[in-house]
């Protein structure tokens, strides 16, 4: 299809979070800079940002980065009671058989952080989504976590991803005893309009294409569209492609990405 036509080797604007297409912002690479700092040094971290703005492309590049002396462990739908957030916790650190009540949990969660701590492993806890997590009693579970500690050492790293409105729960009183032990925070913002141009030209380089496809008035207007938001950018540039494919245009100007823009009403 419209790979072809534009000598895109693969599908260059694909929604899932591809580390090989990762760009590197100065945001993005700031945000990955302080998870790996927060990493380093056991600290419990916060990375949030809008919608489609790259939270879990950076966790994925995070996760990258990490050498064998740490031990990633992620949970991707935190819409858990308590119970089941430790027995998650409990599976994912390698319990065959997650305890049943919560005291005993605790207990294996305890003895596996100790067996990691021993093997001179640190487990990097990582909460994806953490806006679903339904109430405060999963939230204070996961700050009880932070209490393990051995000599001062903190025996695991936190790090807590979550859209813009997490930001104001955290606020709320109730959650003031988490919030205390949040070091690192970084909100990550959508992408500039040079930023974008780059992104644009990044994601198609690695597809194959070292040629511009977009004019530049078609990536301004990319930009004023998705307002900077890559999976938004993604979006319309799939939408203006297959436009361009339909005109049979070899370059792809303002006025295909307007149709777009159009086809996917859903933009405002
Ligand atoms: N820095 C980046 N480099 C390359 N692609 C990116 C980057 N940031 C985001 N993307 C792309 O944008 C899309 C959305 O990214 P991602 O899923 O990481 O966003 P998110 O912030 O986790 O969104 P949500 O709030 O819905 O969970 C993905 O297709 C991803 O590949
Ligand atoms: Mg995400």
């Amino acid at each position: 299809m419209y790979e072809e036509f534009y000598g895109l080797k693969t599908r260059c604007f694909s929604k899932t979070p591809d580390p090989a297409f990762m760009y590197m912002s100065r945001s993005h690479a700031e945000a990955l800079a302080r998870l790996q700092y927060a990493v380093e040094e056991r600290e419990v971290a916060l990375l949030t940002g809008e919608v489609g703005s790259g939270k879990t492309t950076l966790t994925r590049a995070l996760i990258d980065s990490l050498d064998s002396s740490f031990k990633p462990v992620l949970i991707t739908n935190p819409r858990l009671s308590p119970a089941q957030f430790l027995r998650a916790l409990a599976k994912k650190l390698g319990a065959e058989k997650p305890m049943h009540y919560k005291a005993d949990l605790v207990e294996q969660i305890n003895s596996f952080l100790y067996q990691f701590h021993e093997r001179g492993q640190c487990p990097v806890i990582i909460i994806d989504e953490a806006q679903l997590i339904p109430g405060k009693d999963t939230f204070e579970e996961i700050r009880l976590l932070t209490n393990y500690q051995l000599d001062d050492t903190n025996l695991l790293s936190l790090v807590l991803v979550g859209q813009t409105e997490i930001k104001d729960r955290l606020k709320r009183p109730a959650y003031r005893a988490l919030t205390q032990r949040i070091g690192i925070a970084y909100h990550l913002p959508p992408l500039t309009a040079r930023e974008t141009a780059l992104y644009l030209a990044h994601r198609l380089k690695v597809a194959g294409r070292g040629e511009k496809i977009f004019d530049e008035k078609a990536i301004e207007l990319i930009h004023a569209r998705s307002g900077g938001v890559p999976r938004l950018i993604n979006t319309i540039a799939t939408g203006a492609l297959l436009a361009g494919f339909g005109a049979g245009e070899s370059m792809v100007g303002a006025g295909l990405v307007e149709d777009a823009v159009r086809d996917l009403g859903f933009l405002g």
